[in-house]
């Protein structure tokens, strides 16, 4: 029975981290291993900076692409003998794949918890309510220092002076979905609904600042409302009234 990655201490779980980075070396490329070490390494900075659990988001980095090498043959037979169902996205397309057996590794062999595997899982597609290690792990992947080209340079960009969600639709709407349209390939279900969950929450949050500054606007204490300084046969929530709401284009 492989002990489970939350019955773990502190040092087991380092040692852990030896164990698959012993076990990637001898079955990835050199360049997926070096790419699985700078992935490890990006997310550990993000994990500092929202003070998130670092050994646990460290495991999960480094593992992200433990499938990725395997062929098309193998991925069929570790799907049929450990009962993982393939999708028909999976059969015409299989960008997914790689994370859903790697997922089931990190569960088998090294005890990873379903927190960690989710973040393996979905870290090609993204997913909606992703949580932080879901976020992290999907944005290390792409931003690690040895990823290069114009979009990685700029969704660093985007990380450093945004947040995760700012990060993560920056790289839907301007990265993957125009890449997927230009090669005539299918687009991931769970990247629109990660798409769709991330914008209806901002578009909340701005909506909900807007009416906040609408209520400053229309308390505030010289507010004409408070002094009364209505014209006659003029409404008192008149937008010609309040140059301030105005700017808010409501
Ligand atoms: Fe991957
Ligand atoms: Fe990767």
């Amino acid at each position: 029975m492989v002990k489970r990655v939350y019955q773990m201490s502190e040092q087991e779980k380092k040692e852990l981290l030896k164990r698959i980075d012993n076990d990637l070396k001898k079955t990835l490329t050199q360049k997926r291993y070096l790419h699985s070490i700078s992935t490890m390494k990006k997310a550990q900075e993000l994990a500092k900076k929202y003070s998130q659990d670092e050994l646990i988001v460290m495991l999960t980095a480094l593992t992200h692409d433990i499938a990725k090498e395997m062929t098309q043959q193998e991925y069929t037979k570790y799907a049929k003998d450990n009962h993982i169902r393939l999708d028909w996205f999976d059969k015409i397309q299989g960008m997914a794949v790689h994370g859903k057996i790697g997922a089931n590794i990190a569960r088998t062999k090294y005890g990873f918890t379903r927190e960690m595997q989710e973040a393996i899982l979905y870290h090609t597609t993204a997913r909606a309510n992703m949580t932080m290690l879901d976020k992290i792990i999907f944005l290390a992947d792409k931003t690690e220092e040895l990823r290069e080209g114009e979009s990685a340079e700029k969704l660093r960009k985007v990380l450093d002076e945004g947040d995760l969600d700012d990060a993560i639709l920056y790289d839907i709407d301007y990265y993957t979905i125009p890449r997927i349209i230009e090669t005539n390939k299918l687009i991931h279900p769970n990247c629109i609904y990660a798409r769709n969950d991330i914008l209806a929450r901002k578009l909340e949050s701005w909506k909900s600042e807007k009416v906040e500054k609408i209520i400053n606007i229309l308390f505030q204490p010289n507010s004409y409302l408070k002094k009364g300084k209505v014209e006659k046969n003029e409404s008192r929530f008149s937008i010609s009234r309040w140059p301030e709401l105005k700017e808010l284009h409501i």
